[in-house]
């Protein structure tokens, strides 16, 4: 009878255990109220990257390098100019090779902010994609596959969260995920399949690469958006797993 008890405690306390995750296999804590809380973040980033490279099974977290993004829609207007470019299948490689150079936390009851400075060395992108773009009464449409290689990144993660009480307990609600990376230099190649426009593949290359920065800069709120998402998705699949008092205790 003793026996069965004894059994009948172990596996109780087995099935509870297992629904609570252990953070802290796969990541660093830092206390928040400590005053190295930013050094310690800085080495929690740092090993973190590594670690979200292949991702965390146990909470559904993507890996993060390559991440793969099934697909992404950028419309844009600008007087004339209109173009829908559509892409699927998207490897972005090379985030893990990145450097926290800082961590900055301001975490308390009523909000949560974090900002970290990173450099990333080199970052592909590369998928297929489809493009139709309308100038006036000029139009192109061209599909195929693109590569865009990105070197010397340099940019500040910043992420806004709340902490919600629920009944399993206090989690910070990340509701808002904002970077806006430098870029050093930007190469693109596409292809194109479409026999109408193909003879216009090769100029079309050489002005993307002409005139990145300008393409860029006109792109980059369609992208922050779409960084927007993803960043606040895959952070809270950590932040809305692991109670606020375990990923970010105050002890002190
Ligand atoms: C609390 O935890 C239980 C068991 O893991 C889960 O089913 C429930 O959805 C959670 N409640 C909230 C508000 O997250
Ligand atoms: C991008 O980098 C890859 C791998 O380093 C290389 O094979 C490819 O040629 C580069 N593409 C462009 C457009 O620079």
């Amino acid at each position: 009878m003793k026996f069965i008890i004894k059994y009948v405690l172990v596996l109780a306390i087995t099935l509870v255990c297992d629904g609570l995750v252990d953070i802290e296999k796969y990541l660093k804590i830092c206390d928040r109220n400590s005053e190295d809380v930013n050094d310690c973040l800085l080495e929690a980033a740092q090993e973190g990257l590594a670690v979200l490279a292949n991702g965390i099974q146990d909470l559904d977290v993507p890996s993060i390098d390559p991440y793969n993004q099934k697909d992404l829609r950028i419309e844009y207007k600008n007087n004339q100019i209109y173009a829908k470019f559509t892409a699927k299948n998207i490897y972005v490689e090379g985030l893990k090779e990145s450097t926290v150079h800082d961590a900055r936390l301001r975490a308390d009851e009523d909000r949560f902010h974090l900002e970290l400075d990173l450099t990333t060395p080199k970052i592909n992108v590369r998928g297929q994609y489809a493009g139709e773009g309308r100038y006036n009464s000029l139009q192109i449409q061209a599909n195929g596959e693109f590569i865009t290689n990105m070197t010397d990144l340099v940019y500040t993660w910043k992420l806004d969260g709340v902490p919600e009480k629920t009944e399993n307990g206090t989690f910070v609600r990340i509701t808002d995920f904002y970077m806006r990376p430098d870029v050093g230099d930007m190469k693109s190649t596409l292809t194109n399949e479409n026999p109408d426009s193909k003879e216009l593949t090769e100029l079309g290359n050489r002005f993307t690469n002409q005139n990145w920065r300008l393409l860029y800069r006109e792109l980059l709120p369609y992208v922050q958006t779409n960084w927007n998402k993803i960043g606040s998705r895959v952070a809270n699949k950590i932040f809305l797993k692991v109670p606020y008092d375990q990923l970010f205790p105050a002890k002190y």
